[in-house]
């Protein structure tokens, strides 16, 4: 699909991506057969698209296929410009990781009200709509009128996630919900910083933007700086944990797919001091070294947060993948006294064992000056050319070396 995107990118490189994303959508709806036209909120998002781009439409339909409402925010995505991605850190999550998270993050009997954050074009928002029809048996009119909220920076991705739920109504129940439904374009750092909206939600949930300090705009560096989780260089998704914990009712979860770095580094300390103090059980699902998206190089995990009686539990499991999200097992951690100061490392006891034996070694590397590396002066000896890989011909290139 990226290629394809890639290559209809190029072709159509002077038309603007709104009118790209907007054929998509009427291609979509063509080729699924959802009757639109009695939506006044589509079809005016659809008159972008005009006689003049009849050409990128035939494109789009002849090279396209679509299976689910997936497949459109997989284009979206595709169409995003990296300055974008830079900036506000808008990369979409992949389906299994939201399912996953909502399965865990909705388990309450009464109807919660849900909330992204950062929904961006809304993907995760979507698949909890879907997941609260099946579950409580409303209709998207209800679902989207009370029970989900969003909030993103971007005003375009907000379009775009009004667009998608109109979609999944027209397709499902062949009624749009037009305006009806609760998405925002706010910076979220300052807008929720405000009292009307602590304890508020059920459920938070999220893929908080990845973006390192230099990459902010100057507007969201200053709103970094409202949370007290925050010191030093801090990741722009940092905040957006604390900003889950307050927005939360008491007994509400967080679910977020975010990077790990806030175990260990040091500008995780203000998040670990937080988490800390406030003792809510947390569940962590560490991808570690796994990367679980294409394209950017964060290693992330899931987290879950509990906001009720304080327990100081952390379950923590390590996973291989995401094939391993349906077979883990959580050691539980109390980290009621764990130094904040220093890294939460966590799953494997022996490494974790040889870390602690150097962390406590009464001397340290940089206590000492270092002028020159190892020198063997025997290169020919040590570097050699592999010919093959066998530990025979290893052996017989070292010897061949020291014979005279
Ligand atoms: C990683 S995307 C998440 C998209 C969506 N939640 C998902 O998982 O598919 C991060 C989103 O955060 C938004 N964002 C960045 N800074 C923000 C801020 N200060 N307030 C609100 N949204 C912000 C970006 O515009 C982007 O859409």
């Amino acid at each position: 699909m990226k290629s394809d995107v890639q290559k209809l990118m190029q072709k159509f490189k002077d038309t603007d991506i709104p009118i790209i994303e907007a054929a998509f959508v009427k291609v979509y709806l063509q080729k699924k057969n959802i009757f639109f036209e009695n939506s006044r909120f589509i079809c005016s998002y659809l008159e972008r698209v005009a006689d003049r781009d009849a050409e990128l439409y035939r494109y789009i339909f002849d090279s396209f296929h679509f299976g689910q409402i997936d497949d459109l925010i997989g284009i979206f995505e595709l169409l995003l410009n990296s300055e974008n991605k830079k900036m506000n850190g808008m990369i979409y999550t992949p389906y299994h990781i939201k399912k996953y998270i909502i399965e865990h993050v909705i388990v309450q009997n009464e109807i919660p009200k849900v909330v992204d954050p950062a929904c961006g074009c809304g993907s995760f928002l979507l698949t909890a709509a879907q997941f609260l029809k099946e579950r409580y048996g409303l209709s998207y009119k209800e679902i989207f009128g009370s029970y989900i909220v969003g909030f993103d920076i971007d005003g375009h991705s907000i379009e775009k996630a009004k667009v998608l739920f109109n979609i999944l109504s027209l397709e499902e129940e062949g009624t749009s919900i037009e305006e009806g439904c609760e998405l925002h374009t706010v910076n979220s750092l300052q807008e929720l910083s405000k009292k009307t909206y602590k304890n508020r939600y059920d459920v938070v949930i999220g893929n908080p933007p990845y973006v390192r300090a230099k990459n902010m705009e100057k507007q969201v560096k200053e709103s970094v700086k409202l949370w007290s989780v925050v010191s030093g260089n801090v990741d722009l998704y940092i905040p957006f944990y604390q900003l889950a914990v307050e927005i939360l009712k008491l007994d509400g979860v967080m679910g977020y797919i975010s990077p790990n770095t806030f175990l260990q580094s040091v500008n995780g300390r203000g998040l670990r001091n937080y988490l800390v103090g406030r003792g809510y059980k947390i569940a962590v699902l560490d991808f570690r070294e796994t990367k679980m998206f294409q394209d950017i190089s964060h290693y992330t995990c899931i987290c879950l947060i509990f906001k009720g009686k304080s327990t100081y539990d952390l379950d923590y499991a390590l996973l291989n993948g995401e094939s391993s999200l349906d077979k883990y097992e959580f050691t539980t951690y109390n980290i009621k006294n764990y130094p904040v100061n220093k890294e939460w490392r966590f799953g494997n006891s022996r490494i974790d064992d040889i870390i602690r034996r150097i962390e406590s070694q009464p001397h340290r590397l940089e206590d000492y000056k270092i002028r020159n590396g190892l020198a063997t002066l025997k290169n020919d000896l040590y570097f050699f050319r592999l010919r093959e890989w066998t530990t025979t011909t290893i052996t017989e290139r070292t010897e061949e070396r020291r014979s005279p």
